[in-house]
C-alpha cells in the first residue's frame, strides 16, 4: 500500500506509523484496518524492523562509547514471546530473564542460555536449578537467600556458577514510585550506603561454586536525563574503589540496568542517548586509569526502549457515551486486560481513530476498557477525531509492559501478537481462545 505521511495529523511518537491516501492509518507500510480484517480485533501490532533498528541502536551506542568489551541484554519483561527471542538471536543480543518461564520461553526459541541473565528478588531452588541446568550465563543475585541455593546447587552439579551483585546505588531517577528501583528502600538489591552491599559481597565471595563476576544495578523506568545514570556509575565506583582495598575484589562485569525513556507523549524529551553513555564512558576511563583497574564488561538491559515504539494496540469502539457537562465514554474492545498501565502507573499514551487518521481532532474523551472496574482506562484524556461504532482506535507505543502485563481478567482472552516486517505481516502470538482459558480448569 502506497502511504503518505500526514505528520500534522498524527501524533510523532512512533516511527512506524503513516497515513494512506485513503486516510487509514498505516503501520510498517501495512494498512491497519486491513490487519483488523484479516486477524480480527483487538489486535497488538509490533513492527519486527523497529525492533532490530532500536536492538542495533542500543549495540552501537555501546560499541561507539565502550568498544566491543559490552552486552545489550534485552529485558524480557517488556515483552516475552518465542518470536522476540528469535529476533534477538538474530541480532546478537544478550537478553535478561526475571522467571522460569522468561528462559524456558527463550530457550525453547532456541535462544543460547549463556546470553541470559536471571534477575528477581526471590528466585526459588526449583528456578536456580531449572537455570543452571540449561547452561544459564549469570544471575543476578539479590539476597543471600539466593546465594546460598546458588552455591549449594552449582557446587552438586560440580561447576563455577558466575554471578552478579545487585546493589542499590541510593538514586531516586525521580520516574513513578512503582517503577523506582535504585533508592536505599527498595525491595530489589543490597544498600551500598549503609553497608549491605558490603557484608552480601563479603558473604559471596567466601561461598564455594559461584563466580562473583561483577555488581548489577538497575535505578528505575522511563529515565529521559543524563544524571541519575551518572550519579548512579559513580557510587558504584566508588563502592569498587572500597571493596578492591577492602575485600581484594575487582568487578569484571558493571551491568547498568536498563530504564532509558521513551516518547510515550510529545511532551516527553527525548533521551539524550549520546550525553549519558559519553558522560558514563568518560567516568569509567577515568576511574580505571586513576586506579590502575582493568576496564569491566559493561552490560545495558533496556526493554521499554527496544520494544515500545515498536508496537500498537488496535481496538474497536462500541458505545460512545456522553455524559452532558462531565465526559465522553469512549468504550473498545479491550481495556486493562491487554493494557494495565494507566491502572497501575498513571502512564500516558496518544491514541489515533486509525480509520479517520487524516481527520482533525474535535474530540476530548476518555478511551475505557470493556472490563467490570471504573479504573479500566486507557487514556483518561484524549483527543479523537468523531467517534462513532465501529471505528478502530490505535494507541501507540504499547509494545513494551502491554502484552508482558496482560490478563484474563473477567475472562477476556489476550489478543494475539501480529508482526509486521517489510511490508508483510505474521503471526507471532496466536489469539487465546475460549478453550485456551478454560483448558487447566478441572
Ligand atoms: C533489573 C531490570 N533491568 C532492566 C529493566 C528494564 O527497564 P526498562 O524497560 O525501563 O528499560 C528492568 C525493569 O524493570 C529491571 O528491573
Amino acid at each position: 500500500m502506497k502511504t503518505n505521511l500526514l505528520s500534522s495529523m498524527i501524533p510523532t511518537v512512533t516511527p512506524d506509523i503513516s497515513v494512506g491516501q485513503d486516510g487509514a492509518l498505516a503501520f510498517g507500510g501495512i494498512n491497519t484496518l486491513q490487519l483488523i480484517e484479516k486477524y480480527g480485533s483487538p489486535l497488538f501490532v509490533m513492527s519486527e524492523d523497529r525492533i532490530r533498528q532500536n536492538c542495533r541502536f542500543h549495540k552501537q551506542m555501546l560499541n561507539k562509547y565502550f568498544g566491543g568489551n559490552s552486552h545489550v541484554a534485552f529485558a524480557s519483561k517488556a515483552m516475552s514471546c518465542r518470536q522476540i527471542y528469535r529476533i534477538l538471536a538474530d541480532e546478537d543480543m544478550y537478553a535478561d530473564v526475571v522467571s522460569p518461564g522468561e528462559l524456558y520461553t527463550a530457550v525453547s526459541a532456541g535462544f543460547d542460555a549463556s546470553h541470559l541473565i536471571f534477575h528477581g528478588n526471590n528466585k526459588t531452588p526449583d528456578d536456580i536449578r531449572f537455570a543452571i541446568d540449561r547452561g544459564l550465563g549469570l544471575f543476578a543475585a539479590d539476597n543471600m537467600y539466593e546465594l546460598d541455593n546458588i552455591s549449594r546447587i552449582a557446587t552438586e552439579r560440580g561447576i563455577q556458577q558466575s554471578v552478579i551483585l545487585r546493589v542499590t546505588p541510593g538514586i531516586d531517577p525521580h520516574t513513578h514510585e512503582k517503577i523506582n528501583t535504585g533508592k536505599i528502600d527498595s525491595k530489589f538489591g543490597s544498600p551500598i550506603g549503609n553497608g549491605q552491599a558490603e557484608d552480601i559481597l563479603r558473604y559471596a565471595l567466601s561461598l564455594p561454586g559461584i563466580d562473583v563476576a561483577g555488581l548489577h544495578y538497575h535505578i528505575g523506568s522511563q529515565i529521559t536525563e543524563a544524571q541519575p545514570f551518572c550519579d548512579a556509575l559513580d557510587n558504584v565506583l566508588e563502592f569498587l574503589r572500597v571493596m578492591r582495598e577492602r575485600l581484594g575484589f575487582t568487578a569484571r562485569i558493571i551491568n547498568i540496568g536498563g530504564g532509558f525513556g521513551i516518547r510515550y507523549t510529545e511532551q516527553t524529551p527525548l533521551t539524550p542517548y549520546d550525553e549519558i553513555f559519553s558522560s558514563l564512558s568518560d567516568r569509567l576511563t577515568a576511574f580505571c586509569t586513576a586506579h590502575d583497574y582493568a576496564q569491566p564488561t559493561i552490560i545495558t538491559e533496556p526493554g521499554r526502549s527496544i520494544v515500545a515504539d515498536a508496537g500498537i494496540t488496535l481496538y474497536t469502539v462500541g458505545a460512545v457515551k456522553n455524559i452532558p457537562g462531565y465526559k465522553t465514554y469512549v468504550s473498545v474492545d479491550g481495556g486493562m486486560t491487554d493494557n494495565p498501565r494507566f491502572a497501575l502507573y498513571s502512564a500516558p499514551y496518544l491514541a489515533v481513530l486509525a480509520n479517520k487518521a487524516d481527520k482533525p481532532t474535535e474530540l476530548q474523551c476518555s478511551i475505557v476498557g470493556r472490563c467490570c472496574e471504573s479504573g479500566d482506562i486507557l487514556i483518561p484524556e484524549a483527543a479523537l477525531p468523531k467517534a462513532e461504532v465501529g471505528d478502530i482506535v490505535a494507541i501507540l507505543n504499547t509494545g513494551a509492559y502491554n502484552y508482558s502485563m496482560a490478563s484474563n481478567y473477567n475472562r477476556i482472552p489476550r489478543p494475539p501478537v501480529i508482526m509486521v516486517s517489510g511490508g508483510k505481516d505474521y503471526v507471532a502470538v496466536r489469539r487465546e481462545s475460549f478453550e485456551h482459558l478454560i483448558s487447566l480448569d478441572n
